[in-house]
């Protein structure tokens, strides 16, 4: 009953003493080469192994991400699970991103910074932040950390999610009327939604059009979700005032490519959220205790919704 370490050696090297001290029992490898393809019955890794066939007594796949689009689920027998990284490190980290974020577009610091690029002493209107609209896009766990960050600030929060949902002070909208009611009273939108065949390219033109004039975008979600095109036409006539990027597509987006220089645009390079081997290490011990236990496991990918 082995598991499977399929990433890189620092964090494989905090993993393998987490499992020493509290799954002695299941051996731990790091080399695929050596390891007995028979006896591998958990695999962590980011993209699925192109030998994966080999491993015929696998149960579950644990992302070393957030994210599962990398799978793809049709290469994936159907009897093993594939789980998503929910881990407090992920969370602390997107919670901390998207407050910073929020507050760098609430308090104009996109302008500011092209300001001072060019010399300009110029003081903006300042709004209150119970007059900054926050929505958010997808409403699941990292989203819902999102929210309980932003609350004590009084920004008026929503969400959008595909079924309905209710949150504690948060205006949850969904479906497809839903999504234009909630755009049209978003002043600071926030794309946390997976990617899937429904979210790709979600962040085009038409969207755009429905936020207020003058409303910005921070963006965590994947980059294909994102029509650059359309997001560079809508800042160029200052329908949108600013976007903050964490990801894109192609990533690394090429030398030349216009994000890199705009001054409405604020760009890191997919760093919002990154696994911390400690607190990933105890989730995936924790769910393999929960799958040994016949207990429901934390962040079971739903074929049906492909996240
Ligand atoms: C990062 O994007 C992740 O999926 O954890």
């Amino acid at each position: 009953m082995t598991f499977l370490f399929n990433s890189d050696a620092s964090r494989g090297s905090v993993f393998a003493d987490a499992f020493a001290a509290a799954l002695p029992d299941i051996p731990f490898c790091m080399d695929a080469a050596s390891v007995d393809p028979d006896a591998v019955r958990y695999l962590i890794t980011w993209k699925a192994p192109t030998d994966l066939s080999r491993y015929h007594n696998l149960e579950i796949i644990f992302s070393i991400g957030a994210g599962v689009d990398q799978f793809d689920l049709a290469f994936i027998p159907h009897h093993v699970k594939l789980v998503r990284m929910v881990e407090g490190g992920i969370v602390r980290m997107m919670q901390e991103y998207v407050l910073l974020a929020t507050l760098a577009l609430h308090r104009n610091l996109p302008a500011y910074l092209d300001h001072q690029r060019n010399r300009r002493w110029a003081p903006l209107p300042q709004r209150q932040t119970a007059e900054r609209r926050v929505g958010i896009l997808g409403l699941g766990m990292l989203s819902q950390a999102v929210l309980q960050r932003l609350k004590p600030l009084d920004f008026p929060l929503a969400a959008w999610s595909r079924s309905p949902r209710s949150l504690d002070g948060v205006t949850c909208h969904h479906g497809a009327d839903g999504l234009e009611t909630m755009l049209a009273q978003t002043d600071i939108l926030v794309c946390l939604l997976p990617l899937t065949a429904q979210t790709h390219g979600i962040l085009n033109s038409a969207l755009f059009s429905r936020l207020p004039k003058g409303a910005a975008l921070i963006h965590v979600g994947r980059g294909p979700q994102l029509d650059q095109m359309a997001m560079l036409a809508a800042l160029d006539s200052d329908h949108l005032n600013a976007a903050i990027i964490d990801v894109t597509d192609p990533e690394p987006l090429p030398e030349d490519h216009p994000f890199w220089m705009h001054p409405k645009i604020i760009m890191t390079p997919h760093v919002a959220s990154v696994t911390q081997p400690v607190s990933a290490a105890s989730a995936v011990i924790d769910n393999i205790r929960r799958h040994l236990a016949g207990s429901d496991l934390i962040g079971l990918v739903d074929r049906t919704r492909g996240y």
